[in-house]
């Protein structure tokens, strides 16, 4: 059996389609009942997480798992679990952003390590579906809004980010090491909304504003503090200095690394009037 915690964000539902395509037997941690997985997926709350047997490997997502990781680790090694994998991020290695919100990665990194399970770290660089922020804006109007136009990152495809942590937790010979998934091109801002305007055949713009006008509209939408100091502080950072670029993908999937502009094709729903936002 794998556990897949976090299961509903886009890494966790990739991973478990995965996982089951290829024949496992998988649990996948939700708060919701009615969460959809493949026939044959089972559904656990996360408070019914210390109650199951039989786990051979975990998919640990440190924003759902949060200071629960130990504990959960524990146990599972307790009931002969072998492995565990890890989603953290680029910025544990390639210092970006306000320190608090990396601290979350070291700890679950950490904690992994010191769980005596054998461990896979994956840092990840900010995933496609960030942009799905977008899909608002591009609806309504044909232009974003955002700061800091220069940051360039490569924004990794969290299918890609899937199919390694599939292959982590179903394969020994990943034990120990520490891959930075990233995608293999850095984009600017407005090169990303180009991207998402050649794959929707519509001609979108980016609109420089002031850090602080983005910081106002999202507090205006209820958004906690939280969201715009973690997105803010990191392209402050990566307009100075791009994000990383590796051909990690490449080298563990046999492929290269999914293109902005193809996540971009695929997800062009997202991005329609009347599409899903
Ligand atoms: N986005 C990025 O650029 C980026 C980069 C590097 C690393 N990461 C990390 O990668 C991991 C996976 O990201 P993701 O976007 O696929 O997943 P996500 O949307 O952050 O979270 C996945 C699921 O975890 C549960 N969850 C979230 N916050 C929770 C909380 N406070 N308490 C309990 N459960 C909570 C929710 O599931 P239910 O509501 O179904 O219970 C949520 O659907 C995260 O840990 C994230 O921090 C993200």
């Amino acid at each position: 059996m794998i556990l897949i915690t976090g299961a509903t964000g886009v890494v966790g539902r990739e991973t478990v389609r995965l996982l089951v395509e290829g024949g496992a037997e998988v649990a996948a941690v939700t708060r919701d009942p009615h969460a959809g997985f493949p026939a044959g997926t089972q559904l656990l709350h996360p408070a019914k997480v210390p109650t199951i047997d039989g786990v051979e490997a975990i998919l640990l997502s440190p924003r759902a798992t949060g200071s629960t990781a130990a504990d959960l680790l524990a146990r599972a090694r307790g009931t002969g679990a072998a492995r565990v994998v890890v989603l953290s991020s680029v910025a544990v290695q390639y210092p970006a952003g306000h320190a608090r919100f990396r601290r979350q990665f070291h700890t679950a990194e950490d904690v992994a390590k010191g769980s005596g399970l054998d461990w896979t770290i994956l840092r990840c660089a900010d995933f496609a579906a960030n942009t799905l922020a977008w899909a608002g804006q591009i609806q309504a109007t044909g232009t974003v809004r955002g700061a800091y136009p220069h940051a360039r990152t490569s924004t990794v495809d969290e299918r890609d980010i899937a199919a390694v942590a599939a292959l982590a937790l179903t394969h020994p010979q990943h034990r120990g090491q520490t891959y930075l998934l990233t995608g293999e091109q850095p984009l600017s801002q407005p090169e990303k909304v180009a991207a998402l305007g050649t794959a929707l055949e519509r001609t979108l713009s980016f609109d420089e504003a002031a850090p602080d006008e983005i910081r106002r509209g999202m507090l205006a939408a209820s958004l906690p503090e939280e969201v715009p100091d973690r997105l803010l502080g990191s392209l402050a950072d990566y307009a100075r200095e791009a994000g990383p670029t590796t051909d990690t993908v490449r080298l563990l999937l046999g492929r290269p690394a999914r293109t902005y502009a193809t996540w971009a094709r695929d997800h062009r729903a997202a991005f329609t009037a009347g599409g899903p936002r």
